[in-house]
């Protein structure tokens, strides 16, 4: 090298590099302005944007219904906020059109069923795919590329720009559910449909409807008119669930509802407008207080003065999944005229779903009332079953009879296992990831639910911080995202795909109902939808904010709780230790110790420190760029040396 030329070297590179960085600004800016959940397959942002206006049309192809369908639920989507009504009309030619929604006649492989390729250029915008439901989606993340006020106020201040990007798309998993209990806390209709339309914004495609359990029947069936009447209705009751009062002899039961078969009809069409399949679920043979109260003759005890549960306490659990309930809210396995009830039961809900599949509970049946009757044990004897699980399975193989006459698929929680599967049963594994895995092994299909990653009845923060939730158990936000539904052991193909499942007893309205939903289910719906490989905690979380944003728009409720502080603390040699940290990063972490409210004037965190002894409250709360982001968090001496590790 000639040390001649090297000022001019030296000149250049820094020129090269001031180029470079500006390039990378300048793609970061551009990057920033895009943020889609679940994060898309590929996706490159080019340069500017595409501008809306009232002109426009949506091009569909000539007596295409598919797209127009898309076309149009787009349209009224976007209506409210731009004031603009676009019309969808046929296309003059291919794609020539500003805003195109087109199927494709040659079907693009690397899609498949559900995804679509988008082309967003300074002129036009081209949405491709090769069903409506892959339509669907790609109108999904227009709507996300749309600037937030995009809702349903009218909004003068907002610029229609959709940044030009190019984004092929398509979902890792068939099955990407979220669980909805109306047994514990009933819901409207009108709240169902908008717990219906916020999942299908982040692409799930199946809301499983927990519609029976010991504290309501929720559906109409109009052959068994009491379980509506009598099982949709318990005693009111106020305040923390499992600590509420037994129903009192000739209380009235006043509080509750159910949907009618109408309601039910009217629920399944606004889900399939949104590509959303409904699953039912029916609860046997346990969970059944609410049947039962309504038909005492269903179960071994026949006792009529069985009703509805208002939440009250009635089981014992000690631990390593064994309980006891101390009433009796199992189906009779042993009673003809229950399989009747069942035909009946089902042949109605058959008629009501187009899911291929009817989920049948079978979670958490007390088999002790069913061990002590002369009946059961009469049956166990003629048809050579061992132990109660036998029972059981025997009971849900004639119920997997009673699907299939009626053209149904049977799909239950893991117990289902235990005695031996039906034979084209399929397993919703909740207790952990075992049961999938030895369904899978067994040639069965799963869709993975473990209440370590998916329960988004847990709580999702500090418990001193949050309100009152289920807590054998903390699912952060973290550890929702962290969420693998394929363990290494089995063969992929079994595993259908995951859920997150929201049951309620902690969950009084549609409101905090949101706010255990979000951002869980965010985070779950790219472990459902995008590849495995495309997980960035860093990432999600900055896409994370830009929802937060949309969703105050919307007035869609979530929880902030990923921002709050999570204290750990250690007794080591007598000495309580605290160290703080959080689960997203850049935050900075204040406290105090002396009673007063912690802020950015008060000592910052920066390494575990001693709690000293007395009455003394550790109080912390996050800021980050000098703002607070999280909610304080207070927890007394007492509590921090209770939790404390040794
Ligand atoms: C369940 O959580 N009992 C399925």
């Amino acid at each position: 090298m000639n040390n001649l030329h090297l000022p001019q070297n030296l000149f250049t590179m820094k020129k090269n590099l001031l180029l470079l960085a500006c390039i990378f600004l300048a793609m970061k800016i551009m990057a920033q302005d895009i943020s889609i959940i679940p994060q898309p397959v590929e996706m490159q942002r080019q340069t500017g944007v595409f501008t809306l206006n009232a002109t426009m049309a949506i091009a569909v192809k000539n007596n295409d219904a598919a797209s127009e369908r898309v076309g149009s639920f787009f349209a009224a989507k976007i209506a409210p906020a731009t004031g603009m009504l676009l019309p969808t009309s046929w296309g003059i030619k291919d794609k020539q059109r500003e805003i195109n929604f087109f199927i494709n006649q040659t079907p693009n492989a690397v899609i498949g069923n559900e995804g679509y390729t988008l082309d967003v250029t300074p002129k036009r915008v081209i949405l491709t795919a090769n069903t409506e439901g892959g339509l669907f989606y790609g109108a999904q993340t227009l709507l996300q590329l749309l600037p937030k006020e995009i809702g349903n106020q009218t909004v003068t201040t907002a610029k229609w720009e959709i940044p030009c990007v190019k984004i092929v798309d398509y979902p890792r998993f068939p099955w990407r559910g979220l669980m909805l209990d109306v047994s514990r806390h009933f819901f409207p209709k009108e709240d169902v449909k908008r717990y219906i339309d916020n999942m299908a914004k982040f692409k799930y495609n199946t809301f499983h409807w927990h519609l029976t359990d010991d504290q309501g029947w929720r559906i109409e069936i109009k052959s068994l008119p009491k379980l509506t009447e009598i099982g949709a209705f318990r005693v009111p009751r106020f305040g923390k669930w499992g600590q509420l009062e037994a129903p009192k002899e000739g209380e009235k039961a006043t509080d509750g509802g159910f949907y009618t078969q109408n309601d039910i009809k009217e629920i399944v069409a606004y889900a399939a407008e949104r590509h959303v399949t409904v699953l039912p679920e029916i609860d046997v043979p346990g969970h059944s207080m609410a049947a039962i109260a309504a038909y005492p003759e269903m179960c071994v005890t026949k006792d009529p003065k069985i009703t509805v549960s208002p939440g009250h306490k009635f089981s014992e659990w000690y631990g390593n999944g064994k309980f006891k309930m101390l009433i009796d809210n199992s189906l009779n396995p042993s009673d003809e005229a229950v399989y009747t009830f069942l035909d009946k039961v089902f042949g109605e809900v058959a008629t009501l779903f187009p899911h291929p599949y009817i989920h049948i509970g079978g979670d958490e049946c007390y088999h002790g009332y069913w061990a002590k009757d002369s009946n059961c044990v009469a049956l166990m004897q003629k048809e050579g079953l061992k132990n109660t699980e036998e029972l059981q399975s025997y009971f849900i193989k004639r119920l997997e009879k009673i699907l299939k006459k009626h053209g149904k698929k049977l799909i239950g929680w893991d117990e289902i296992l235990e005695g031996g599967l039906a034979p084209e049963a399929s397993v919703m594994s909740w207790r952990g990831y075992e049961g999938g895995i030895q369904a899978a092994k067994q040639g069965h299909y799963v869709v993975m639910t473990p209440n370590d990653y998916v329960y988004i009845d847990l709580l999702q923060g500090e418990k001193a911080a949050e309100p009152d939730a289920t807590d054998y158990k903390k699912v952060t936000l973290r550890k929702a995202y962290d969420f693998e539904p394929v363990p290494d052991s089995i063969d992929a193909k079994y595993i259908l795909g995951g859920q997150a499942n929201l049951w309620t007893e902690k969950v009084p309205t549609m409101r905090h109902a949101e706010y255990m939903t979000y951002p869980r289910a965010w985070a779950l719906s790219d472990v459902y939808w995008s590849p495995k490989g495309s997980k960035n905690w860093d990432n999600f979380i900055v896409r994370m904010e830009k929802h937060m944003g949309r969703a105050d728009v919307a007035e869609m409720n979530y929880a902030r709780s990923a921002f709050d502080a999570i204290v750990k603390t250690t007794l080591t040699e007598g000495k309580l230790m605290a160290e703080i940290t959080t689960e997203i990063a850049g935050l900075d972490i204040y406290y105090t110790l002396n009673e007063t409210t912690p802020d950015k004037w008060t000592p910052q965190y920066k390494t575990p420190f001693e709690v000293p002894e007395g009455p003394v409250s550790l109080k912390v709360i996050t800021y980050r760029g000098g703002k607070p982001v999280g909610k304080m968090v207070v927890l007394p001496r007492e509590t921090l040396l209770k939790r404390a590790t040794k």
